[in-house]
């Protein structure tokens, strides 16, 4: 049992430690490491991810393991609080082989500008009983020459551990150099000591890491190893004070402090007390939650104060209640730091630092277990209907009711980005928008909270045939028209611009009042772009999908108008896009349309209930802009604002009867809907859309 209990801690454990990680973060879609090297901004792999060509790293990879290199120099750590990285540099060596008599050398000149030699924690060391080596450490200005010349007859005397004199010398480097040459003066070239010692080294070493050997004398294999030396690295060529008031100012965070580097001109950012993060990014600086940290501390605490010792079976009972009350701490402070590595992951930071900034930004985070009490555990009554990428569960919290997107999966290489992201849907404002209204980042996979519109789907609406259903023509353009403009917004209003990506009936919600209301706009932003969960869009948005998207995979606002336009004609002819039952040619709603436009005989296409005489003309007139919406060729389809434009020339038309909101047909059929629910014939239309299938009973 104890046993058991060991093992299983045993084998948490590691797993534990790994969730730790440091929360200094690369700019959003760049790769924050290579090869298990740290690299936060303002370094980066590549242009795009760096600051400035002075921070630019390549992550090489050579026979299959990859080493992140700063120019020639392979990069071992990056420290941004104290502004050094460490850089793995060659050891200079001269080696006398006393069978041919020849002396093989190597004379490194390295060179960190724009950066520089840490000159407190960098010596420079040689190594050899008769070899006199000499640095040249120079920057723009100055030059500094420095030697060490070492003689020893035999091993005697020397000390392992510390570098006094005999077989090695060190000595201290001047700062702000950036230059550094080493070499060897041939006078004193190991013959006279080969037998021994058959090489001499010097070197830049970081002084903590290096621990002088006897070893060293006597081996030749140091020429092949490189020793770890620290650069001081900074932003800019000013100081604080004169970068402040430039735009380039590199303390992006609006809780960083900036100090004027000490080894030149430049200056490092922090983040302020209390902050942790990388001052360098926009919100890169988080509040440290003290709260729950301390909290876990102290429990580990008492917990660890119970050790018993009263006998072996108290003792074993006490064991497995120790085993079981560490494992059940452990799991908790796992749960928060899993919950910070996941906000971490999402960029969240960024979302947080917002909120927080602003007051009354109508964004809320919520937490996990907000959401599951809201949604009762995700319990399967609760599901309004299955989008995109995920299922929309129904949630009551604080007697407010929300719609829940829990997501199936989110694109990996742009998970950072998600908190932005979420900055950027959460600033969509707009009557026929439904408003995000909060997520929850503690998850793997990141949770949209939406407002509830009551009302159902279009696609509901439309495509229920039940007795007295009957929409009037006022009313379909009336959706029409509010759904065009939302869609105008997001690409024309949003900044940046948003493509829905999944324009269809089932995506415009009704609200009590009717009022078409655009959902499900993140789809775009959270969609993967691999090629699995592109099959599964084409299948879930069949007959809707821009044929151009089809073959290029390339979302532009042109897909929008397409898919639109689809809608348009699902207004026009409440027929299913797609018609499984019917013969091939004849399944494409679309297809069907475009013919029928060609051959001039809509009326077998239109719906009954309005292919009256009174509104023909705006039925043409709407058919044909939903033509110039399916064409082919993107770029000849009209864009979402003038499609919106258009349908509210075509409204204006004819004043009477439709310039009320409601006719006194359509109050009529509003009533009737009231004491029927509007349900699904799923016979009829939905056998083949699995996706509309799965909606079920939405809004209620
Ligand atoms: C890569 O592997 C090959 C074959 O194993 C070896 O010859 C070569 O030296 C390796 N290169 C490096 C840089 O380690
Ligand atoms: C030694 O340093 C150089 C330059 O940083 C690097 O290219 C090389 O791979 C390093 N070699 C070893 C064995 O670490
Ligand atoms: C940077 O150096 C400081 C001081 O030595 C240390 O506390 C901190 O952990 C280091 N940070 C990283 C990311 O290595
Ligand atoms: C050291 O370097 C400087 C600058 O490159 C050069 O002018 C000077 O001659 C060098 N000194 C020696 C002794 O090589
Ligand atoms: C080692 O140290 C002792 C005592 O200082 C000295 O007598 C001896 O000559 C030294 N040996 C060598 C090889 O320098
Ligand atoms: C130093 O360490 C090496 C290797 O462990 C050993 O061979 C040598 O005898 C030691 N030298 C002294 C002076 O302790
Ligand atoms: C570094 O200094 C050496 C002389 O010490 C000089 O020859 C070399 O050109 C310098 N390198 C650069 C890039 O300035
Ligand atoms: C090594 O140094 C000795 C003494 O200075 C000299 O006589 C000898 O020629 C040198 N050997 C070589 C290969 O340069
Ligand atoms: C000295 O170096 C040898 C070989 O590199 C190593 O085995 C030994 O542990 C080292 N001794 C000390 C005291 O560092
Ligand atoms: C400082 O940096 C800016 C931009 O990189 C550059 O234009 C300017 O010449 C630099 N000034 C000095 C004195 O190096
Ligand atoms: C739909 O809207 C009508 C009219 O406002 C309302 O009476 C009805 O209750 C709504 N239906 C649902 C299911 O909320
Ligand atoms: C519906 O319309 C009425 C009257 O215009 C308005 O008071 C009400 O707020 C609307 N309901 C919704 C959900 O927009």
């Amino acid at each position: 049992m104890i046993l058991l209990i060991l093992r299983f801690l045993l084998l948490i454990w590691p797993a534990r430690t790994e969730i730790a990680e440091s929360a200094n973060t690369a700019l959003p879609g760049c790769s924050d490491s290579c090869s298990g090297v740290a690299i936060p901004y303002p370094f980066g792999i590549g242009p795009k991810c760096s600051m400035s060509e002075d921070f630019e790293l390549s992550c090489v990879t050579i026979n299959r393991s990859s080493t992140p290199y700063w120019g020639d120099l392979a990069v071992l750590d990056i420290n941004l609080s104290l502004g050094q990285a460490r850089t793995s540099t060659p050891i200079s060596y001269q080696c006398y082989n006393s069978k041919t008599k020849e002396i093989k050398y190597s004379d490194w000149s390295v060179w960190v500008p724009p950066f520089w030699y840490n000159h407190e924690k960098n010596k420079f060391v040689v190594i050899g009983c008769d070899t006199l080596a000499f640095v040249n450490f120079t920057n723009d200005q100055n030059s500094y020459l420095c030697g060490c010349v070492l003689g020893c007859g035999s091993l005697e005397n020397m000390t392992n551990g510390s570098c006094s004199g005999i077989g090695c010398c060190e000595n201290s480097i001047p700062s702000g150099t950036n230059n550094i040459t080493l070499w060897f003066d041939d006078k004193y070239n190991n013959s006279e000591v080969c037998s021994f010692s058959p090489c001499s080294y010097a070197m830049l070493v970081e002084e903590d890491g290096f621990h002088f050997n006897t070893s060293y004398i006597t081996t030749s294999q140091l020429q092949y190893q490189n020793t770890s030396v620290v650069i001081d690295w900074a932003v800019g060529n000013t100081t604080c004070n004169a970068a402040r008031t430039s735009k380039s100012f590199a303390c992006k965070s609006k809780y960083s402090n900036c100090s004027d580097s000490n080894s030149g001109p430049g200056y490092i950012c922090n983040c302020s007390d209390g902050y942790q993060g990388n001052p360098y990014l926009q919100g890169g600086c988080i509040d440290i939650d003290e709260c729950w940290r301390n909290n876990n501390n102290n429990l580990q605490e008492c917990e660890l104060n119970w050790v018993p010792l009263v006998g072996i079976c108290a003792g074993i009972v006490a064991l497995c209640f120790l085993g079981l009350g560490t494992y059940m701490i452990l799991e908790r402070r796992d749960l928060s730091k899993i919950k910070e590595k996941y906000i971490q992951q999402h960029g969240g930071w960024i979302l947080l630092e917002e909120i927080k900034s602003k007051q009354g930004f109508g964004f809320t985070i919520f937490t996990r277990q907000q959401i599951e009490q809201a949604t009762n555990n995700f319990d399967r009554a609760n599901i309004i209907g299955y989008g995109g990428q995920g299922t929309v569960y129904k949630g009551t919290l604080r007697d407010q009711i929300f719609a829940i997107k829990k997501c199936k999966i989110i694109d990996e290489s742009r998970k950072g980005e998600f908190g932005k992201e979420m900055l950027i849907l959460s600033q969509i404002n707009h009557k026929n928008i439904v408003k995000l209204v909060g997520c929850c980042l503690e998850v793997e996979v990141p949770m949209l909270v939406y407002e509830f519109i009551s009302n159902g789907t279009l696609f509901q609406y439309i495509h229920s045939k039940k007795q007295g259903s009957c929409i009037s023509l006022a009313t379909r353009l009336r959706i029409a028209q509010e759904s065009a403009e939302a869609l105008a917004y997001l690409h024309f209003s949003a900044s940046p611009p948003i493509f829905h990506g999944d324009v269809k009936s089932a995506n415009i919600l009704l609200d009590q009042n009717y009022t078409a209301k655009v959902s499900d706009f993140g789809a775009s932003i959270l969609a993967l772009t691999d090629e699995a969960q592109f099959v599964s869009l084409v299948q879930g948005t069949r007959g809707y999908l821009d044929p151009e998207y089809m073959q290029s995979c390339q979302l532009t606002e042109k897909s929008d108008v397409y898919s639109f336009g689809v809608v348009l004609l699902e207004l026009l002819t409440r027929k299913p896009v797609i018609d499984f039952d019917a013969p091939e040619k004849e399944m494409s709603l679309c297809t069907r349309f475009l013919s029928a436009m060609k051959e001039k005989n809509m009326q077998n296409l239109l719906d009954d209930e309005i292919s009256n005489e009174d509104g023909m003309q705006m039925i043409m007139e709407v058919a044909e802009l939903a033509k110039q919406c399916l064409n082919i060729k993107g770029d000849e389809r009209p864009t979402i604002k003038e499609v919106a434009e258009e349908l509210d020339r075509i409204r204006k038309l004819k004043l009477h009867p439709w310039d009320q909101v409601y006719t006194a047909e359509e109050l009529e059929t509003l009533h009737s809907q009231e004491s029927h629910n509007i349900v699904i014939d799923h016979s009829e239309y939905f056998s083949m859309d699995k996706e509309a299938e799965e909606i079920i009973d939405v809004g209620r």
